[in-house]
């Protein structure tokens, strides 16, 4: 149901201009993505230092992506380069960029009252078509838009990192959520060469919702004694296919990051046993051994 919006104005809404709020490693990757795919996009980041950074990285990752598709044709690879570049603009005051908008993707810190209080702002600005999305990984989307007066118009796209390599997207819709906000979601998605998968605002969406209580499983299974990190992450890579351990995979995904969503269940749902806490994961990053961003997790990097 759209709340004082005529839903037909918004089915066909198509998504060219969008804002991505937050230029850190999520944001910087979905603006390359949407920007690589035609759309014309606007980088929010809180100072102009963060902004050239960020732009300085697509770069630097658009040549990555053209050395290899572009191998035998460096001119046009060039050309493609130049051509994404020209659909990015910054900017540090998202309120004056959101009129504009068809779409909004938030991709900054993950703290729901911070969340809450750019959407409120942006809520006011944005005409009343702009849908805004989060990429949050562990908070409640419902509880992101409530801060808001488009609850019809508010959805999850969670992306996974690094964006430009991973083909999924999840795309999450709340209870409040219309038909035609999430079939927009859906298509955007798959504008930008991505898979979505439809996902209900629950903890830990899909991936995630399985990921994170296998992690802690594995090192519960080490805590216990038995098996060592490396026997478990063999035993998973070579036993069940997977291209990662466990363990290699928290140390990737991050220790603290791990410990982080865990934290936010366990508060949602502290009877479930597969969001308990863990001893040696906690120490681990009080120790501030937070995997591989820090040299040293459940292994040591060089
Ligand atoms: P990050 O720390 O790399 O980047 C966050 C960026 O947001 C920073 O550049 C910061 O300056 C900016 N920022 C903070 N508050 C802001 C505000 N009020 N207005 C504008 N910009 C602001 O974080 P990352 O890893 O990119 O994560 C961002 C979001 O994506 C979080 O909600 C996280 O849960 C989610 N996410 C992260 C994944 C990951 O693997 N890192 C995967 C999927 C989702």
């Amino acid at each position: 149901v759209c709340r004082g919006f005529s839903s037909s104005a918004v089915r066909n809404v198509v998504i060219k201009h969008v804002t991505v709020i937050g230029g850190g490693q999520m944001g910087a990757g979905i603006a390359q993505v949407a920007a690589s795919t035609g759309h014309s996009v606007t980088l929010v980041d809180t100072n102009d230092d963060i902004l050239k950074k960020t732009v300085k990285g697509i770069e630097g990752s658009l040549k990555r992506v053209v050395k290899k598709k572009y191998a035998d044709k460096p001119e046009a690879g060039e050309e493609f380069i130049q051509k994404v570049l020209k659909n990015v603009s910054t900017s540090t005051d998202a309120v004056s960029v959101v009129q504009g908008s068809d779409l909004v993707i938030e991709a900054i810190v993950e703290n729901l009252k911070i969340k809450q209080d750019l959407f409120s702002q942006l809520d006011k600005a944005a005409p009343a078509h702009t849908i805004f999305a989060s990429n949050t990984s562990s908070l409640p989307i419902s509880d992101i838009a409530s801060s808001t007066n488009r609850l019809d118009r508010f959805g999850g796209l969670h992306f996974f990192n690094p964006v430009p390599m991973m083909k999924l997207v999840e795309v999450i819709g709340t209870s409040a959520t219309s038909q035609e906000t999430f079939d927009s979601l859906l298509n955007f998605s798959k504008t930008l060469g991505k898979t979505p998968v439809s996902c209900k605002d629950t903890p830990g969406f899909i991936v995630n919702r399985l990921l994170v209580p296998y992690l802690l499983e594995s090192i519960r299974l080490h805590e216990r004694g038995h098996g060592s990190k490396e026997d478990i992450d063999i035993a998973m890579k070579l036993g069940a296919g997977y291209p990662m351990g466990p363990f290699e995979l928290a140390d990737y995904v991050g220790l603290d990051t791990t410990k982080f969503i865990i934290d936010g269940w366990s508060q949602m749902e502290p009877n479930n046993p597969l969001f308990a806490q863990s001893p040696m994961l906690n120490k681990l990053v009080e120790e501030g051994k937070l995997g591989k961003k820090s040299g040293e997790g459940f292994y040591k990097y060089k």
